[in-house]
């Protein structure tokens, strides 16, 4: 089993999105994936809940809480765990970066978001942790151009030598229709959308569990 932690210690930047919409992706590739929610607010919790077809298990956790939730998803044979994560509350956070194989932090493509991703950078790094960073909520490029946010981001954000993902996932208001149902992006007609979150999965996948053995996995789906 793999756990991925989805971090961001500022709110709003888009950690229930993109947590609940990589537990889809890897359910929809049959991966037996459970969601740990350690928001009070447990967003993830009441996302995946309002989902009709069968999809991925999702608990209501805490960062004390979390290493028994881990130990029990082994236990019962899970291939995935995410971990949806709080603004704000560093030592929930922190419990869920030191326990996870691999951290996924996301960023709005804004100043304020960025400099908030520095305490997140610096915690990862010293964990030694495997992770990347999502820029969440970019604006679409017209005639393929980047919107000068996104280049200012971008430089931010190599400036900080942050592990940047080769994928964004830009600003479409299918994210927040899809999830009102529990559903993915993947399963509405936004292809452009489904598309972001296809090649995030496929990245983070590769990631967790290496090319071939992703390859094996998904054709044993
Ligand atoms: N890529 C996106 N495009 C459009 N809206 C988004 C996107 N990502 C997140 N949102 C919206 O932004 C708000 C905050 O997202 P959410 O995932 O709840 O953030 P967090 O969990 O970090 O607080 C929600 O209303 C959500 O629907
Ligand atoms: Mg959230």
């Amino acid at each position: 089993m793999r756990t991925v932690a989805v971090v961001a210690l500022k709110g709003g930047s888009g950690k229930t999105t993109i947590a609940t919409h990589l537990a889809l992706a890897a359910h929809l590739r049959g991966y037996d994936t459970l969601v740990a929610d350690i928001d009070p607010q447990l967003s993830a919790q009441n996302v995946l809940q309002a989902r009709t077809q069968p999809g991925p298990a999702c608990i209501a956790s805490s960062g004390p809480k979390l290493m028994s939730a881990q130990f029990a998803a082994q236990g019962l044979g899970k291939d995935l765990l995410i971990i949806d994560t709080p603004a704000g509350l560093l030592e929930d956070v922190s419990e869920a970066i030191v326990l996870a194989d691999y951290v996924v932090m996301v960023v709005r493509p804004t100043l304020i978001d960025i400099s908030g991703l520095v305490r997140t950078l610096l915690m990862v790094r010293k964990l030694g942790k495997p992770s990347t960073v999502v820029v969440n909520q970019a604006p679409v490029p017209r005639e393929s151009i980047e919107p000068p946010l996104v280049k200012r981001a971008l430089r931010g954000l190599a400036h900080m030598q942050a592990p940047l993902a080769p994928v964004m996932v830009r600003s479409r208001t299918v994210y927040q229709i899809a999830l009102e149902t529990g559903r993915s992006a993947e399963e509405m007609s936004d292809a452009a959308a489904a598309k972001d979150i296809a090649d995030l999965w496929a990245f983070i996948a590769v990631e967790l569990w290496g090319a071939e053995d992703e390859a094996d996995e998904i054709a044993e789906a």
